[in-house]
């Protein structure tokens, strides 16, 4: 018998202002991806913005629906979208933040776990970690180098 100690690190930005240029930008197209969710029900909206491979970026925010379970989540969307129409280019970087109408997002926001088990795909596919910035409305912007640092002993082809 033996434990196994997994680490992840994260960089914490103080705000979107001390990000790098790429990834200022793709923040703040996440922003306006976000001020268009379709959230009526969780008044909780999401944006995200992907940048290609090929310097294109591709946004998404959460769409809810009156059958809860039909909605999708921004980074779904994004990703789906960015997969079904570029399948064949790598993602450089994704930028994520959520707003909600009842309380003051400043803390980072990180991915749900399925869009976490979404994400992890194309990573494994594209063979090359994804960078994934976080945030709230406002505040501190975390990024992770990779998505295996937001979920470990992932499920992937390999055990298919
Ligand atoms: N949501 C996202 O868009 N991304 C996440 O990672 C977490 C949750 C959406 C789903 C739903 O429309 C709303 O936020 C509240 O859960």
């Amino acid at each position: 018998m033996k434990s196994v100690n997994i680490t992840a690190t994260f960089t914490i930005y103080d705000g979107i202002g001390e990000l790098p240029e790429p990834a200022q930008n793709l923040m703040e197209q996440a922003v306006l991806a976000r001020e268009n969710a379709y959230a009526p029900y969780s008044n909780f909206s999401v944006g995200a913005a992907i940048l290609l491979d090929n310097d294109k970026i591709i946004l998404g925010n959460n769409q809810e629906n009156a059958a809860y379970p039909s909605g999708l989540c921004a980074e779904r969307v994004a990703i789906y979208s960015a997969a079904a129409n570029f399948p064949n280019v790598g993602i450089k970087a994704l930028a994520i933040t959520a707003t909600s109408k009842t309380k003051d997002l400043d803390t980072p926001v990180a991915p749900c776990g399925s869009c976490r088990q979404a994400i992890a795909e194309y990573e494994v596919k594209q063979k090359a970690p994804i960078p994934i910035y976080f945030m709230g409305k406002i505040g501190k912007v975390a990024k992770s180098d990779s998505l295996k640092d937001l979920l470990p002993l992932a499920f992937d082809k390999t055990f298919l």
